[in-house]
């Protein structure tokens, strides 16, 4: 374990900065592409290594002899105690711009009643939208600030956003721009989303079809158009979008210029992931009733499948999604917290990474590999993210360990020390009292 006490650093861009006395460099640098398989577990390790960053952007990456004599006098030197250097977590799905919590579902599910029977109660993502259409602009803004905060000490540095608590052309444009301007004014760099498809609202429910071409001939282009999305996903599910309606709205994204990612197999087999390889997805996310079938077809198709254990594990479902059958079939995964206040109330990764070793029995190389590198492919982004090579973004996170398996074997504890996003220090807990 990394010990003793370090000076702080300013928290503001630095030109230049040498990470160094790192115990594990976990590079994961490899192919420009999503890792499948035994690639997974192949985490391009540097033991006592160094880093290289400027202007944001990673210079080297090697040995502590090979990068040391590279950096200039005056660069800012973060010494890593022995401790493990991993690019930031890249959480592809996540829904952090909503009003109020849930604590009241959380306790009705501990005396019995499912998620579902919940939501016929009017609870669920309904009572959500309830309320943040009540909230002002501001208010969302601010309420999402501390969200941002827990995502950065969590050692998360991109985040894919959705909106859809909305589901009025206002509220949901309302949730965009919060996404906007909490990727402009904070460190985390936020990927926005919509979900316009995420529930038919009350005042809908006896006229489906004309929400659905709500959706498709008012708020799709406007979002579009207001250049506040860059993907659209939808909720495919019998009892809230059939597939038959998903393709309709994804069709239309996709000529709007959007990706599409589908929230598909969640609550039951209802054919979302061959809709995910039929219409060319970016990702199929949960999976959790995928058949054999529907794995084949994503790999066939080039899908990212996005498993999300936390909405599991929340639920108090026993069903999670069969990691091993995917990996094994070839099908490159990522892993992302679903952060929301209904089924996933957590902003940590590191405690996703701990729920997909034990209950989807995936190594933490794997884990860590679908939560990096796998994770921006699903992003588009690949290629600036994910991993620490020559040219890319410097997301750097010094976890307070000294093997990157105690990430997910200490669970529930947060190990990010420092956390840089692009070449800045967004967090640096090091001189904490605690
Ligand atoms: O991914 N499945 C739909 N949407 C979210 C839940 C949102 C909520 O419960 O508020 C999910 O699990
Ligand atoms: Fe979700």
């Amino acid at each position: 374990m990394a010990t003793g006490r370090v000076p702080a650093i300013p928290l503001s861009v630095m030109s230049e900065i040498i990470i160094e006395n790192i115990s594990q460099l976990v590079t994961l640098a490899g192919p420009a592409r999503a890792r499948a398989a035994a690639e997974m577990r192949e985490l391009a390790i540097v033991n006592d290594g160094a880093l290289l960053a400027r202007d944001g952007v990673i210079v080297s990456v090697g040995s502590a002899s090979e990068v040391g004599p590279q950096a200039s006098p005056d660069a800012i030197r973060i010494d890593a105690h022995k401790s493990v250097v991993m690019p930031g977590f890249v959480d592809a799905h996540t829904h952090p711009v909503f009003a109020g919590w849930r604590e009241d579902e959380y306790e009705l599910r501990a005396a019995g009643l499912t998620y579902r029977e919940i939501a016929a109660q009017g609870g669920g993502i309904l009572s959500t939208v309830r309320k943040t259409r009540a909230a002002s602009e501001d208010e969302l803004f601010e309420m999402s600030l501390p969200r941002v905060r827990w995502l950065l000490e969590h050692g998360t540095t991109t985040v894919e956003a959705k909106s859809g608590y909305g589901l009025t052309l206002a509220d949901e444009l309302k949730i965009l721009r919060v996404i906007q301007r909490l990727n402009t004014e904070t460190p985390l760099e936020l990927i926005p989303t919509f979900l316009g498809a995420h529930e038919i609202p009350d005042e809908y429910r006896r006229a489906r079809d004309d929400y659905i071409r709500l959706v498709i001939d008012e708020m799709l282009p406007r979002v579009v158009s207001e250049g506040l999305a860059r993907y659209c996903d939808v909720f495919c599910e019998p009892h809230v979008f059939t597939v038959k309606e998903t393709r309709l709205v994804a069709a239309r994204a996709k000529e709007l210029g959007l990706g599409v990612r589908l929230h598909a197999e969640q609550l039951s087999l209802s054919g979302g992931a061959r809709l995910a390889a039929e219409i060319g997805a970016a990702s199929a996310d949960h999976l959790e009733w995928v058949d054999g079938q529907g794995i084949s077809a994503l790999q066939r198709a080039g899908v990212i499948g996005i498993l999300l254990p936390g909405a599991v594990f929340n639920l108090g479902l026993e069903r999670y999604a069969s990691a091993r059958a995917m990996i094994e079939g070839g099908l490159a995964i990522a892993l992302a917290t679903d952060f929301n206040p209904g089924s996933s109330p957590t902003p940590s990764v590191q405690m996703i990474l701990s729920i997909a070793c034990t209950q989807m029995r995936m190594t933490p190389a794997e884990a860590i590999s679908a939560a990096t590198i796998n994770a921006a492919c699903s992003l588009g982004c690949g290629a600036r993210l994910g991993s620490f090579e020559p040219g890319k973004q410097a997301d750097v996170v010094v976890f307070d360990c000294g093997d990157y398996r105690q990430i997910p074997y200490l669970f529930g504890i947060n190990h990010a020390l420092v956390v840089i996003k692009s070449g800045e220090v967004g967090v640096d807990r090091r001189n904490r009292e605690s």
